[in-house]
């Protein structure tokens, strides 16, 4: 599935951080199987985020499975300079790619950076001290802006409450052609309340992978949404 079939959908998209790494390629088939498409892939650099996570090794070993399914990977890149990693993460089968508004000078250069290596999404991310209206005036040419709902790092945080209200403004502020992606702690019982404020990209991880039946999971987080 190329990347501009998947954004104009509304898509809950499985955290692979929350992952469980010795069973990741049977976990992505299950997913797979159930009808989930875009992978979020979490890149930490220990730096801009406490821990390191996954990189493009990781990205690599589930590339051609997800690929091959029509499916895509979704990177979100929680790390300083992101811009020295786009190579590499393209060559290791990223789709998207998603930069921190609080690491990027300049985020039109680094836009640009990203499309000449090939990426056909790409991303801004938010962390929640930072105002959406600093992000919206300078997301222009983005495909998604990442709403943080909490602080990056780590999966399995509580959602932030005030979540509901940024994404209505950035939702007010942005065009209707930039997806929102809301990001953390959603679960069955909050995830409509973004949706209705304007989010289309629904990332969940510890709500899927920390339970036992991925598959109903995942249907439920859908159907929350229908
Ligand atoms: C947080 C990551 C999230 C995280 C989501 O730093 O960017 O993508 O994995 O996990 P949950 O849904 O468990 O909050
Ligand atoms: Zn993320």
């Amino acid at each position: 599935m190329p990347w501009d079939a998947w954004i104009r959908t509304v898509e809950v998209e499985p955290s692979l951080y929350a992952a469980d790494f010795a069973r990741l390629g049977e976990q992505v088939d299950v997913l797979l199987r159930t009808g989930a498409r875009a992978f979020h892939f979490d890149v930490g650099d220990g730096h801009f985020v406490p821990p390191i996570t996954v990189g493009p090794v990781v990205l690599q070993s589930i590339a051609d499975q997800v690929h091959r399914e029509g499916g895509v990977l979704d990177c979100h890149l929680m790390i300083e300079e992101p811009q020295r990693h786009f190579a590499a993460i393209r060559a290791a089968g990223g789709d998207s790619v998603t930069v921190h508004y609080e690491v990027c000078a300049e985020p039109g250069s680094v836009l640009a950076l990203a499309r000449e290596n090939g990426f056909e999404g790409v991303g801004l991310a938010f962390n929640p001290e930072t105002s959406p209206q600093a992000v919206a005036a300078v997301a222009e040419g983005f495909d998604l802006v990442n709403c943080m709902s909490v602080h990056p790092g780590y999966s399995g945080q509580a959602f932030l409450e005030g979540s509901v209200e940024r994404v209505k403004q950035l939702r007010a502020l942005l065009p209707l052609s930039t997806h929102i992606q809301v990001d953390g702690g959603l679960d069955f019982d909050n995830i409509r309340s973004v949706y209705d404020a304007g989010a289309d990209l629904l990332v969940a991880g510890s709500s899927i992978f920390g339970r036992e039946d991925l598959p109903r999971s995942y249907r439920r987080l859908v159907a929350a949404l229908a």
